[in-house]
């Protein structure tokens, strides 16, 4: 029994141990979001932004494989707006009557595809580094948001270049090197409210839009955490006052 409990606080030490191994890159500083705290919200037209950002950058080498078109009727388009966005990306179709494969047109109810057809043409396509799908990024690296944006909009050095192994200098990446090339510059994309594309705008707004891919549900989840609370609370008066009636004709 006592080994059980020795071996159970090594463990204990272990675990944030290795945890630090993977981690020599520098912390994220953190950035105020929209969606932080118990009554945090998304804001929309920064969604909307960042799905701007995605689609005219990250999308040439990223696909969202859990983001359905119609998916963005929740951040604010319409269903033609939806259709019309689906149309711009080719999806697997069925095979023909030869057997062979085919392409279509994606539809809404199609989720975000990749641009390469498999893994193997996105390695050849980049260096051997493999464009992760960035539908789950926000919630599966620490710092989630704080870290998309730290890599993508202030890790890299102006005008970087790769180095000797074709990878690039970025403090925020584990090991500190990254075979994705910088790919934000100013007014890579133009927004449709007119907001200036800085690389610290574009930054934010494409993880901002990164964290909603990853966790649509956000508000809804909250919602239903503050109401559980104050079901509680409800619930504890309640408790009280029949507490009281009922202990009101016992002696002390
Ligand atoms: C030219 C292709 C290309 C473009 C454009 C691109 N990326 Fe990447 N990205 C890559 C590659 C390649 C990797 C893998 C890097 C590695 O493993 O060293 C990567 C990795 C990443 C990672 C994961 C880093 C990690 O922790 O493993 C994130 C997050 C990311 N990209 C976000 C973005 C965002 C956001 C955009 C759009 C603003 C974008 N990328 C545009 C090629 C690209």
């Amino acid at each position: 029994m006592k080994r059980f409990i020795l071996s159970l606080a090594a463990l204990a030490f272990l675990v944030p141990a290795t945890a630090h191994a993977a981690g020599d890159q520098e912390v994220p500083p953190e950035h105020h979001w929209s969606f932080n705290g118990i009554f945090g919200t998304y804001d929309r037209a920064q969604l909307l932004r960042g799905l701007e950002v995605y689609r005219g950058v990250c999308a040439n080498c990223h696909g969202l494989k859990y983001v359905r078109f119609r998916d963005l009727e929740a951040i604010g388009l319409s269903e033609d707006e939806v259709k019309a966005i689906a149309a711009n990306y080719t999806v697997e179709g069925d095979v023909d009557s030869f057997g062979d494969p085919t392409t279509r047109e994606a539809k809404p109810f199609d989720a975000f595809p990749s641009p390469f057809p498999n893994d193997e043409a996105a390695r050849a396509s980049n260096g051997g580094a493999l464009p992760i799908d960035l539908s789950l990024v926000a919630k599966s690296r620490v710092h989630g948001p704080d870290y998309i944006h730290a890599l993508i909009g202030l890790g890299y050095e102006e005008n970087a270049e790769p180095g000797p192994t074709g990878l690039y200098h970025n403090p925020y990446m584990a090991g500190g090197y990254i075979a994705m090339p910088p790919p934000l510059f100013d007014d890579a994309v133009e927004y449709h409210d007119g907001t200036a594309a800085t690389v610290e705008q574009m930054s934010t707004d494409v993880s901002a839009f990164l964290m909603w891919a990853a966790e649509p549900k956000l508000e809804a989840r909250k919602a239903i955490g503050l109401k559980v609370i104050l079901f509680l609370l409800v619930l504890t008066g309640l408790f009280y006052v029949c507490k009281r009636k009922l202990w009101a004709n016992v002696e002390h």
